[in-house]
């Protein structure tokens, strides 16, 4: 029932295009902002603020909503650095790896898994960001999958099933009896502690057939699509991404212009990773060609022992800025309104009167400093529903 004041707020995102400047971003400047029982209660000038129970002063800082990291493989054990230093010698990325991570998951304690994802998270909250989707997919078996959601679901909300991440190596020789795994005893485990079903669809991971087959049995028992695709080579992902309703198709390397408009008219958003491509050295995914063609853009971290072992979303939103040509502002839009648009939110990635109040009260006067000072932690506070988290 506490009502808290937090004003003094020089420049206040609100991802709501109805307040403030009418951008995108929905700015205002010398702004307040009333959180009670979770919520976002009123936003407005400072000037305008009536009394509250409690009042935090933000000195003039930038008020952003929280982010939305849309995309993480949260849980897992081990790390594979080795490959990281041989792929910065020019070796390619192929997602060999996954079996590496994989046999060091299996063999990894519940305790020690829950550790790991814990400390990851307390990282990523320390860095603004207030929810995470974290998928299973480094267990492959039914009881390792299960393990892993169970972790996740402790920690998030947003847990995604993905046993279609690789084919195990017990299975290479009769990979259809993996999938019919997959899609029997393995989805009845995983499904109940799971929201979302995804599949790695590319060159050397799933094909169309074995992945429209997933996702149609994901669908059955009740969990909602979305797809890892057009990483490594263009494929079928976006295409299957936009017939299937997919909330969202991440990565997106790789896309004719059929596939841009099939996500902009099936209103599928487009989830770009931007420290996947840096840590493969692959060629960034074309934000521009999208964002200019009317797709919705997400960035989210990808956080994974292999592509990716990054937690910062400041990070994806320097990389989405100098390497993709993301202003500093559609950078911001995407890793907040964008990533609950991919996670099918309206509550979160916004702070209009009635949403979740989730934010990060950052050391900088604007939100142009989450780009501009690359590789500093410039979140100074972070909320989630009203209370204090870092
Ligand atoms: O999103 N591309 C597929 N899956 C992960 C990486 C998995 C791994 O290499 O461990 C990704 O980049
Ligand atoms: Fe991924």
């Amino acid at each position: 029932m506490t009502a808290t004041l937090f004003t003094g707020i020089g420049e206040l995102v609100t991802c709501d295009p109805s307040l403030g400047d009418g951008s995108a971003l929905g700015v205002l400047r010398d702004a307040a902002l009333v959180t009670e029982d979770g919520l976002v209660a009123w936003v407005g000038a400072a000037s305008g603020a009536s009394a509250a129970d409690e009042r935090v002063e933000c000195g003039g800082a930038c008020v952003v909503p929280g982010f939305v990291d849309s995309h993480t493989h949260l849980v897992f054990a081990g790390e594979r650095s080795e490959e990281f230093v041989a792929r910065m010698a020019g070796e390619p990325y192929t997602g060999g790896g996954i079996a590496t991570t994989v046999a060091a998951t299996r063999a990894a304690t519940a305790e020690g898994l829950r550790d790991g994802a814990r400390l990851r998270s307390m990282e990523m909250t320390s860095q603004g960001t207030t929810t995470i989707e974290a998928k299973s997919g480094y267990g492959l078996t039914v009881e390792d999958e299960r393990r892993l959601l169970e972790v996740a679901k402790e920690l998030t909300g947003e847990t995604t099933f993905l046993g279609a991440h690789a084919v195990p190596p017990e299975f290479v020789s009769d990979r259809a009896a993996y999938l019919d795994l997959v899609c029997g005893e393995m989805l009845d485990e995983c499904a109940p502690l799971a929201r979302w079903v995804d599949v790695f669809c590319d060159v050397g991971a799933f094909d169309e057939q074995e992945t429209r087959r997933v996702l149609a049995a994901g669908i059955a028992s009740g969990l909602l699509p979305r797809l890892h695709g057009n990483q490594l080579a263009h494929g079928p992902g976006a295409r299957v991404a936009a017939e299937s309703r997919a909330a969202s198709i991440d990565h997106c390397n790789h896309l004719t212009d059929e596939d841009v408009a099939s996500l902009r008219d099936a209103g599928v958003v487009a989830t770009l990773l931007p420290p996947a491509d840096f840590c493969t050295r692959a060629p960034y995914a074309d934000a521009r060609r999208l964002l200019d063609a009317g797709v919705t853009v997400a960035i989210a971290t990808d956080c994974n022992p292999g592509t990716s072992y990054v937690t910062s979303m400041g990070f994806c939103i320097a990389l989405a800025v100098r390497e993709m040509r993301m202003t500093p502002a559609e950078a911001l839009w995407a890793a907040t309104a964008g990533g609950a648009a991919a996670l099918w939110r309206d509550d979160i990635g916004h702070l209009s009167p009635g949403a979740s109040a989730d934010f990060a009260i950052l050391d900088a006067p604007s939100f142009a400093h989450l780009a501009y000072r690359v590789g500093s932690n410039i979140v100074a506070r972070v909320f989630r529903r009203g209370s204090q988290v870092a």
